[in-house]
This record gives C-alpha cells, structure tokens and sequence, in this order.
C-alpha cells in the first residue's frame, strides 16, 4: 500500500509538471480539484506571473490557489477560459470522465463547459475501458435526496448517501454503484432528467480535450480515439 501511494504520488506530481506547458501566458487559467490538481497548484505557484488569474473548482482550490500567490477570479468576470486542467476518477479510451470523488463536481462541470481546452491529469490507475466501477457521484438538492434515489435505481444503479458530507453548494452527494456505463452520453442526458439533480459527475457530453497520464514509463498524453 504505502508502495502502491509512493508511485502514484510520483505519476500525479510528474503529470502536474506536464501540464505546465499548458499554463496560458497572460491569461485566465481554470484549475480543478483533488491530489493531482494540488500537485499543479503547488507548482504553478512558480508561473504565478504567467496568469493573470485563475478560476477555481472548489473553496479547498481557491484557498490553495491564493496561497501560493495566485489570485482567484470570479468565473462570471472572466470572458475567456483558455485552459482547465484538473484530475479524474476514471477515463475511458473517449476521455469520457467519472468525477467528483472529491464533492466538487458541478463547480468542476461549469468551469469544464466554459474552457476552451479541458487537459485531463491521472495516474494509470484512472484508466479504464468501461465507466461505471467507480461509484459515480452525484450532486442533489436535499430535499430530493429519495426520489433522486429511487430514480437511480431504475435505472440500475444503488445509490449511497455520502456521509457528513456537504457540498460548496450546500448540497448532498449520492454515490451511485454498480453500473456498467455503456452509453456515457445517454446516461449523463437521463441522470440530468431526474428532477433535483444539480449535476452528474459524468463528463461525456463534455469530455476531456487531452490526458496527460502518469506512469512507471513517464506521462503519456493521450487524445480522445478518433
Ligand atoms: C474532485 O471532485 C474530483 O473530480 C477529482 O478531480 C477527482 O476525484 C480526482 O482526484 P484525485 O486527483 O485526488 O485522484
């Protein structure tokens, strides 16, 4: 285990560092959140000068952000995005995501909608072929916690409440297992149906333009299959 989180640790640091290259000169960077995104963060603090700001994912990457000298700027100010980088649970070979194990998924989706390059950064371990081993996050309006659940079930999943845990937004999490995600787009369209559901952690519809992906090899950077 501690081997295990040892190499992982040194995937994420090595493919935060790639992503640098991706950091825009004068302009607004978007910057999600988890491990991997916080290994970026601690080492755009270096580039501070190369932006004139960031968008952040979360409170907890706001608050990373601005301490290492970066200033946070409100996404409604910003008129253009060229780049978010942030991490991911699970990729497929489309670069379709499963997000949100960190609770920041609909903050994550509104800044991944509005960038213009969306650059994945994942240890190996992230990739998969088929979505859906993951328990796939998703954010709920309290008083819709049941019936968001039930409809989940119909459509096979189980659905799990996170625990003590509550959203930037002030809202709850329900933690999905047990689905084989064959249709991403379809899946993402009918969990964003149910009435009460803020967002899917889900990233099909809006997938990741590029992934940098760590390993014992080095980082490879992967494009969606044609
Ligand atoms: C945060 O809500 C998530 O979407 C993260 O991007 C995801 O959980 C990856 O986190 P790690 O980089 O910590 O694995």
């Amino acid at each position: 285990m501690g081997l295990f989180s040892a190499s992982a640790d040194s995937a994420k640091r090595a493919v935060a560092e790639a992503a640098l290259a991706y950091v825009p000169r004068g302009g607004v960077i978007g910057v999600g959140t988890g491990s991997t995104a916080n290994f970026f963060i601690d080492m755009l603090g270096d580039l501070r000068h190369q932006v004139v700001g960031a968008v952040a994912s979360s409170e907890a990457t706001a608050q990373r952000l601005r301490k290492v000298g970066i200033e946070v700027l409100d996404l409604n100010s910003v008129n253009e995005l060229p780049v978010y980088i942030d991490g991911a649970d699970e990729i497929s070979p489309d670069l379709h995501l499963i997000k949100g194990g960190g609770g920041a998924l609909t903050r994550e989706k509104i800044v991944a909608a509005v960038a213009r390059q969306f650059v994945c950064i994942a240890d190996e371990s992230k990739c998969v072929d088929l979505l859906g081993r993951y328990p796939l996050p998703v954010e709920v309006i309290p008083m819709a916690r049941a019936h968001v659940a039930r409809e989940l079930v119909r459509l096979g999943g189980a659905p799990d409440l996170r625990i003590g845990f509550t959203t930037d937004n002030g809202n709850c999490i329900l933690d999905v297992h047990g689905l084989e995600i064959l249709n991403p787009i379809g899946m993402e369209s009918d969990i964003n149906q149910i009435a009460g559901v803020v967002a899917v952690g889900l990233f099909a519809r809006r997938s990741a333009d590029i992934a940098l992906i760590g390993g014992p090899g080095g980082v490879r950077r992967v494009e969606p299959r044609p």
